[in-house]
């Protein structure tokens, strides 16, 4: 009897595409047990706590059951059996301190599932744990008929390393509606990340309505439409033309896109880019400014020269005057606007990549210094960081920066975002500040993620192993300073939600794991695996991803005058095949074994990664040419 059920099983859970324990992120402890739940129309949803939290948390539950067309009605199951199966959610004090508020116990018996968590966070993250335990299948819109979900048996206790798990979309240099921004919060929620970094506000649109400065959406929000590559072709506006791309939050939709994140566990920071970043904002309230000039909102065009040493000219100047006290008051307006909207303990206000130039020549800016005994310009934005923070602290709201808000001393009590590699955070949690860990090196999701040849090339690149072996705690440094890791997504050459889902994963399930789970659990290959299983998961939601991690790396070296190729790939129970004689890279051609020589010639590589026979991945064509520029 045994062997045919388990024979049933075998067939059912083939049929079903049954997740075995593809939890990403890895949980801290999960044993199997020989239970078998099917989630089918005898199981119900029995919510023992009166909590509103877990109220709210248990229906964006069903309602995902609902939209893969599982009707599981609310009610109490006295004694569950076969045909009375339930899922119990309760909270309960007792449970180990361990757990802390995000933690929670799962058990799947043959009749139940119980989910218990000390606080309605922990039942939260626990469910999108129980949506991950389902079939595939469950991600895909299914208008009739009941999915099977089988689910094995097993014990899970679980609970986050770090109480700050990030990303960052910026909606500034691409316009994401409402409705983008919650599906961005929604996948980013089954992740269990809990922090939505928004930043609203920088050089090319200010996006969040300020109602006592009304031009900061009337102007700043909008740009004349350019098309191609930003900071490369697209030119300035012309006279008179109008600015027609665009948009801005009203506060009604950011009270519903705050609540929409809450009912999934995510507080929202919003982050206010000043005194740099800040042409939109000027383009509506140019006397702000040193010169006072009128300005644009800027469209993507090149108005900054990049020395690739870390320094930086803007050429057209966009930042805030720190030497004017009507900039103070533009700041405690903003301010006012924000702390009353965003019930987060947090207000991000940038701080990052101020250019000093325009400050430097301006004597007003210089009497204004001399007057406060600011020796430097440094001092100067020091200055102004600790009035925000003043001003941020005024409206009961933390202040957090980027690392640049270090330099000519850290504000009293701010917190840092770590982006420049890990050193910024590294000195304030030194000094006994909070950081967050951000930094580029392994955090910045806007850069490529695979070859140039079949991605949109930017000026770095960001592969996900890379990301994975992201350790947010540095050696030496106490971890209670760390809050947390993020991952940013910047959207300068990101223009819409399809692709900014792209970017953002795989490698926001990297950011999940380290952020989320212990830092002894951490294992690539489990992770590559687990990966695989999601890429299906996106498929059947109809979400993009990003599969660059299955195709060849290649990499380029010289040695003596020939061009030596190497061909790597980090997924498991894969080959490498290619060629270099133009024809197509076929399964049982030449498989790649050891760096080899490309001939000189008018040919080009091309690879492709093969598992089981077949071509997983796209294939990569080079041209000598490009492989060429490519040595290091
Ligand atoms: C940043 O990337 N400028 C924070």
């Amino acid at each position: 009897m045994k062997r045919i059920s388990c024979f049933f099983l075998l067939l059912i859970t083939g049929l079903s595409g049954y997740a075995q324990n593809n939890i990403i992120p890895a949980p801290v402890e999960y044993e199997t047990t020989n239970a078998m739940f099917m989630l089918d129309n005898r199981t119900s949803l029995d919510v023992r706590t009166e909590d509103p939290e877990v109220q709210k948390y248990v229906t964006i539950f069903s309602e995902f059951l609902a939209y893969s067309g599982n009707q599981i009605a609310f009610k109490h199951v006295d004694s569950p059996d076969q045909n009375n199966k339930a899922i119990i959610i309760s909270l309960n004090n007792s449970l180990d301190s361990k757990l802390g508020s995000e933690g929670y116990e799962l058990v799947v018996n043959d009749n139940t599932v119980e989910l218990t968590a000390l606080k309605a966070p922990g039942i939260f993250n626990g469910l999108q744990t129980l949506r991950q335990l389902l079939p595939r299948n469950f991600e895909q819109k299914q208008e009739y008929g009941m999915g099977i979900g089988m689910i094995m048996g097993c014990k899970i206790t679980d609970y986050p390393r770090f109480g700050w798990r990030g990303l960052m979309l910026d909606v500034s240099r691409h316009f994401f509606t409402v409705e983008d921004v919650k599906a961005y919060l929604d996948k980013m929620a089954q992740y269990k990340f809990n922090v939505f970094h928004w930043h609203l506000t920088d050089d090319e649109g200010w996006r969040i309505e300020i109602k006592s400065l009304p031009k900061l959406t009337e102007v700043g929000a909008w740009r004349v439409e350019r098309h191609g590559r930003f900071g490369e072709t697209r030119p300035y506006p012309a006279e008179g033309e109008k600015a027609s791309y665009g948009g801005f939050y009203t506060q009604e939709q950011i009270k519903d896109v705050i609540q929409y994140a809450a009912a999934r566990n995510i507080r929202i920071v919003p982050e206010i880019d000043i005194p740099g970043h800040s042409m939109a904002a000027l383009a509506a309230y140019p006397e702000l400014s040193v010169n006072k000039e009128p300005k644009f909102v800027n469209p993507g065009s090149k108005f900054a020269e990049w020395f690739g040493d870390g320094h930086f000219e803007m050429l057209i100047e966009n930042t805030l005057n720190p030497a004017d006290e009507k900039v103070y008051e533009f700041v405690d307006k903003v301010m006012t606007e924000v702390a009353a909207l965003f019930p987060g303990e947090y207000i991000h206000m940038g701080g990052d990549e101020c250019f000093h130039g325009y400050w430097e020549k301006s004597p007003e800016v210089q009497k204004f210094m001399k007057k406060n005994k600011i020796a430097n310009t440094h001092e100067l934005q020091s200055y102004f960081v600790k009035r925000v923070e003043k001003i941020i602290n005024s409206k009961g709201k933390k202040m957090i920066g980027w690392d640049e808000i270090l330099e000519g001393g850290l504000a009293e009590g701010a917190a840092v975002m770590s982006w420049r590699g890990m050193a910024g955070g590294i000195e304030a949690a030194k000094m006994g500040h909070e950081v967050v860990m951000s930094p580029t090196t392994y955090a910045y999701i806007d850069y490529s993620q695979g070859d140039h040849s079949v991605e949109n090339p930017i000026y770095a690149d960001l592969h996900l192993e890379k990301t994975y072996s992201f350790e947010p705690v540095p050696e030496g440094i106490d971890a209670k300073y760390i809050l947390g890791a993020q991952a940013n997504l910047w959207t300068e050459v990101i223009p819409n939600l399809p692709f900014a889902m792209y970017m953002t994963y795989p490698r926001a399930f990297a950011v999940a794991e380290v952020a989320w789970s212990p830092k002894e659990k951490k294992d690539w290959v489990s992770f590559i695996n687990r990966t695989e299983q999601h890429f299906a998961r996106f498929e059947a939601a109809k979400t993009n991803i990003s599969t660059a991690v299955l195709e060849p790396i290649v990499s380029l070296k010289k040695e003596g005058d020939k061009l030596i190729c190497t061909l790597e790939n980090n997924a498991s129970n894969t080959e490498i095949y290619y060629t270099i004689d133009n024809t197509y890279p076929m399964n049982y051609g030449i498989k790649y074994t050891e760096p080899f020589e490309i001939p000189e010639g008018n040919l080009s590589l091309r690879t492709q990664t093969y598992r089981n026979g077949r071509p997983i991945g796209r294939e990569l064509i080079i041209s000598r040419e490009d492989l060429a520029k490519r040595v290091k």
